[in-house]
């Protein structure tokens, strides 16, 4: 296959788990020196070795602008500027809307709004013309699933993003898109906080609707993020990818 990214710099904040590792490997498949980030020292370094090559593992929290800052410093330094950024880390919860405190409407927020504004914002300067974000939503941004209210909006925040992102960059040459999937078998399963037996039906019913009757996978993720993140969607911006199925659609 083309090497795509050769050269290229890739930051992937999340990296080192599910969709933003599978990206991650992919972008470093086709040539890129991949950065990636995440909050676990020993994720990064098991997830930098299994990607290799020049990859390379940074500690931050991204509902942390200070650390964000850091990132950006130390990519800076070491890479001296990005032209890939898939902005991925993120965080789930399920609760009905009675049971939702404000620690969890903040956390959810706090990460996955907040910090992948402010990702994007401190990520720009290293950015030129030609470079390409791409976003990471969620079927959950267009479709409604019960108790699941806090993380839809905070996804349909970040499709909103790409649109207005994308129309502000346009003329500093920088397109910003959004990959929207439907379920993928990632660890992030584990982190709803819900019940194993609750979890057990909520993923059989959710392959059960699913029109190919299937979770996908993080690697059919990945396709959809390197092809926007690549010079083959140069004339491609402010767009939404579903990556789910067909189920937002039918
Ligand atoms: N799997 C799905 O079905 C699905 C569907 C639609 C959208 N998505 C979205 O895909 C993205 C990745 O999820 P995943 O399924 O790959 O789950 P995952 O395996 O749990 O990965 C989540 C990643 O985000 C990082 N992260 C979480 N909070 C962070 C923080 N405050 N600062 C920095 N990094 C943070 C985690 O690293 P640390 O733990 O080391 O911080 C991890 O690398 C999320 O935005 C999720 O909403 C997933």
């Amino acid at each position: 296959m083309a090497m795509r990214f050769d050269g290229k710099v890739a930051l992937v904040t999340g990296g080192n788990s599910g969709l933003g590792l599978a990206a991650a490997k992919a972008f470093a498949a086709e040539g890129a020196e991949v950065v990636i980030s995440g909050r676990d020292r020993h994720k990064l370094d098991a997830a930098v070795a299994e990607i290799g090559g020049q990859a390379i593992g940074i500690v931050a929290d991204v509902s942390r602008v200070q650390d964000i800052t850091a990132l950006m410093r130390e990519v800076e330094g070491s890479k001296g500027r990005i032209d890939v950024l898939f902005a991925n880390a993120g965080i789930a919860r399920f609760a009905p809307i009675g049971s939702v405190t404000e620690a969890e409407w903040d956390g959810l927020m706090g990460t996955n709004v907040k910090g992948l504004y402010f990702t994007v914002q401190q990520a720009l300067p290293l950015m030129r013309r030609g470079s390409a974000i791409v976003l990471n939503a969620s079927l959950a941004a267009s479709k409604g699933v019960p108790n699941a209210s806090v993380y839809s909006a905070s996804k349909a925040a970040i499709r909103s993003l790409g649109r207005s992102l994308g129309a502000e960059l346009v003329d500093r040459g920088i397109r910003v898109n959004v990959v929207s999937p439907g379920p993928i078998e990632t660890p992030i399963f584990g982190t709803f906080g819900v019940g194993a037996d609750d979890l057990a039906a909520m993923k059989r019913q959710w392959a059960g609707d699913n029109p190919m009757k299937r979770f996908g996978t993080a690697e059919e993720v990945a396709r959809a993020v390197l092809f926007l993140a690549s010079d083959e969607a140069s004339y491609i911006t402010g767009v939404e990818v579903p990556v789910d199925g067909g189920v937002a659609s039918f």
